[in-house]
């Protein structure tokens, strides 16, 4: 095969996480990793992943630094085959990594961290991708990642096609379009004990309430996009956390059980109820982690913030804005 890659060719990128209001769980086709349900996502400002992609001559598989450790690199390669067939090149890569907040606790930095990869790859191999056929290469890395090529709001389409070709994500609102605040309770700073791709795979399995899942996430899905398109944050919000607990529901009834809740992610859970009850609109979302994600309007911050600190067993209380779409940083 010819190399059109210069050994030493570099490229870096920034992305950032996002997390779900309804969510992704269950996938089409696991090598393609098409998802089984469309979703759609926020954008979060305050975290995200900085990668360098190096082609290099003299390696014999692709190679990966996180956070300045060595990990393995088998998923990084799912992606990086994709931009070799593209490029024609044999070359493999060193690709650094880091993120500015906890890995793997539930706070979505394998969304943050492929779509990083995918932009900073392409970039490296001097490919010039759309943000669609971002999105689509994203994806092979992770699912969550399809929907971070984007800032603001997106919504990750499930697709149908056999070759995976609709299964996108794209921008429904800019961040500047409908600004929120996402207040986040950090309540265990370790990593989670399931990832989601397996976790996901044992509920499709095992779970009976699987099936109602799939038949639901459709309605779900148009009613958000109405409550986004009206900039109905109530509507929105309880959506996100009506969505949110399916989820959770359906994971509780896989078997093995998925429980990624701890005391203070339950104590969480009422305080962002309570707050709701004395007038402040806030609403939480969990993902396969124990930390809460409040969103709330932005004048409310301090408030649920302050309300947050309060709880028993949080130990670290972040905000974030909405962010924006992947891009260089060289
Ligand atoms: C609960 O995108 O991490 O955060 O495609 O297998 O890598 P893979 O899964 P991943 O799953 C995300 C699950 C979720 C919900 C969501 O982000 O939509």
């Amino acid at each position: 095969m010819s190399q059109t890659i210069e050994a030493g060719a570099t490229a870096r990128a920034r992305a950032h996480s996002n997390i779900a209001l309804v969510k992704y769980w269950g996938k089409n086709d696991a090598v393609l990793n098409t998802p089984a349900v469309g979703s759609i996502s926020i954008t979060l400002d305050a975290l995200y992943t900085d990668t360098r992609v190096t082609f290099r001559s003299g390696l014999t598989s692709d190679e990966l630094q996180l956070n300045g450790c060595r990990e393995n690199a088998d998923t990084v390669t799912r992606v990086l085959d994709l931009v070799r067939n593209a490029s024609a090149t044999t070359l493999f890569a060193a690709v650094e990594s880091a993120n500015n907040f906890p890995t793997g606790a539930g706070l979505a930095s394998s969304a943050s961290g492929f779509a990083a990869l995918a932009l900073a790859a392409t970039a490296a191999a001097g490919l010039t991708l759309t943000q669609r056929e971002l999105s689509i290469l994203a994806r092979h890395g992770s699912g969550s990642a399809a929907r971070s090529i984007f800032g603001g709001f997106a919504k990750m389409h499930a697709g149908t096609a056999a070759d995976g070709s609709d299964s996108y994500a794209e921008q429904l609102l800019a961040g500047g379009d409908w600004p929120l605040t996402i207040v986040i309770a950090i309540t265990e700073h370790g990593a989670k004990s399931i990832n989601s791709t397996v976790g996901m795979g044992s509920s499709a399995a095992s779970s009976p309430f699987y099936p109602a899942w799939l038949a639901t996430a459709p309605g779900d899905l148009t009613d958000l996009a109405a409550a986004i398109a009206a900039r109905d944050f109530e509507r929105l919000g309880e959506l996100a956390e009506y969505n949110c607990l399916k989820l959770h529901a359906l994971m509780l009834t896989t078997r093995p059980a998925l429980i990624y809740w701890n005391a203070a992610t339950v104590a969480t859970m009422h305080a962002v109820r309570d707050l709701r009850a004395s007038g402040v609109p806030a609403y939480f979302t969990i993902d396969a982690g124990p930390q809460v994600k409040v969103l709330c309007l932005p004048a409310d911050s301090a408030k649920v913030h302050a309300a947050l600190l309060n709880v028993s067993g949080v130990l670290e209380v972040r905000h974030s804005a909405l962010g924006p779409d992947a891009y260089r940083l060289d």
